[in-house]
Formats: C-alpha cells, structure tokens, sequence
C-alpha cells in the first residue's frame, strides 16, 4: 500500500506532493503545527490538540482554511494508507507563498497532513539543562510555531551530553519546558509544574495530567527543580516519563508521585481516545 500524504484538501503521494519554495513556512518560519500520537491508526486527545492548533494559528494570524471535521476527516484516510501500530501523525500550516521576506503574501495557507513511525518510550530518561532562556515575554510565548530552530540547536546540545531532552529556564531563572515536553517536579511530597505564565507550552498532556493528578501549577526556581526529588516529563510522544538524571545528579524514577501520575494518565488513555 503506498503511504499518503494531505495537501491542501488533497491526498497525494509523499513524492508528489509539492509547496512553493516561496512558502513562508520555509523562508521564514512562518507557521504552526500539532503532532498525535496514533495507536493502530486511532488517533488520541484529536480535539485538544485541533483546538490547540486554532489558538497557535490565531497567535500568529493565520486562517486555518479547513473545519475540524475536514481535518479529522483527512488525518483518518493519511493514517489508513499506513500500517505503523504506532505513528505520529504531523499537521502543519503555515503562511503559504509570499514574497522573500517577513511580511506575509496574499496565498492562502499551506496544511500538509503526514504521518511518521513513532518510536517507543524509553522507561526513563536523562535531561541536561540548557545555557539559553526561553523568553516568556516574546510573540511565540506558548505558540507551537514552526520556528523550532532554537529546539534544534538545544536538543543537539542535549544529546552531545547523553540526554534525550534539553530543559530550558526561562528569563527570570525559573523552570519552563524542554524542546518537546512539560516538565513535572516532585517536591516536598507536592507534585508542581511551571504555570503557562513561565513561558511554556500548554502540553495536551500536561493538561490531561493536570487533570487526572493532584498537580499544582507553581513557579519553579531553578535550584528547586535541582533538588527536587522526582523529575517527569510529559508530552504526546512520551506520555509520563520519568527523569533518572538532571545534568550529573541522579534521581529515583519511582518516586510515589511519578508511580501515580503514570497510573493515573495510563488509566485515561485506557478510558478514551479523545478525552
Ligand atoms: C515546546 C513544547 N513543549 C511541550 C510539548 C508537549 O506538548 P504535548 O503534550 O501536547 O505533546 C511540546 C510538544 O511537542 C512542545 O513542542
């Protein structure tokens, strides 16, 4: 069976289907994007992570030009024409064609729906705290932009030091994110995550974690999150996972607080495909 992708309403061959080189996406960064988590081609949390991608779009001024059900509709026939048991499927839009520079074209956007294989969590992980801040008073503050070019360059600092995630303080020396990921941080018997405020993204399973834990969203100075006594991070690729090492410091992954917060987010997705 060849693998399909959606292309501005239409369903294509990966090699077929072409952008302009023009395509703000592309020379600028301009766009935004959600990546799902599909099991056996089931899509999980669609509607979070739809609503999501409208409030990044409208962050940035874009028009997404399709209906949710258009959209739930095409992710269903890319993700039939692959057989990945376990799949990330990629929605982007970006600003579309426009001239060379930061001001945006008359085009209409760009929405590419393609699906990728996902690879299995590892049990626990290492993180490194990276020396750039994330600015929690920029325009992208929270957005899940295209321009990732930061994400790159810190991940790749990351994983020369061993770990599978770069954590970022943002600009008043408090707990924000990683590249990909929320970070959740046992401490004092409290489980605690940076507040929307720190700068970080509003993860679809931070919210969901939230949601099924006793979790507090509470600023986090750095020396606290390099004390703290169980570190996780959350994000659709990882679901809860916990952290063993923090920079050189290594950390029990089975905290009380990590053991629950897995159960807890296990027993959801085990309830619903679209909580
Ligand atoms: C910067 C950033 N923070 C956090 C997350 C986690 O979000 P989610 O749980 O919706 O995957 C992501 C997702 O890739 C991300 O890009």
């Amino acid at each position: 069976m060849s693998e399909l992708v959606w292309l501005n309403g239409s369903l294509a061959e990966a090699a077929d289907a072409t952008v302009s080189i023009f395509d703000h996406g592309l020379t600028v960064g301009d766009g935004v994007f959600e990546t799902l988590k599909a099991v056996d081609g089931q899509p999980f949390a669609t509607r979070r992570h739809l609503d999501r991608l409208r409030r990044s779009a409208e962050g940035l001024g874009l028009r997404v030009p399709y209906e949710d059900e258009q959209l739930r509709a095409a992710m269903a026939e890319v993700l039939a024409s692959h057989d990945h048991p376990l799949a990330r499927v990629r929605l982007t839009v970006t600003g579309g064609a426009a001239p060379l520079g930061s001001e945006r074209g008359e085009d209409q956007a760009t929405v590419v729906i393609a699906v990728g294989v996902l690879k299995p969590v590892e049990p626990s992980t290492a993180v490194c705290v990276v020396p750039w801040p994330r600015n929690e008073r920029g325009a992208l503050a929270g957005i899940k932009t295209t321009s990732y070019a930061e994400n790159v360059v810190a991940l790749a600092h990351a994983k020369a030091r061993g770990c599978t995630e770069a954590i970022f303080a943002n600009t008043v020396d408090q707990l924000c994110e990683g590249t990909g990921s929320n970070v959740f941080v046992g401490i004092g018997g409290r489980l605690l995550t940076p507040p929307l405020s720190s700068g970080c993204l509003a993860g679809v399973t931070r919210d969901l974690v939230l949601e099924v834990t006793d979790a507090v969203e509470e600023d986090i100075p750095m020396h606290a999150f390099r004390d703290a006594e169980e570190v996780f991070l959350t994000s659709t690729g990882r679901d809860v996972q916990p952290v063993h090492q923090v920079d050189d410091r290594r950390l029990s992954t089975d905290g009380a607080l990590t053991r629950a917060a897995a159960d807890a987010f296990a027993a959801l997705v085990e309830s619903s495909d679209d909580p």
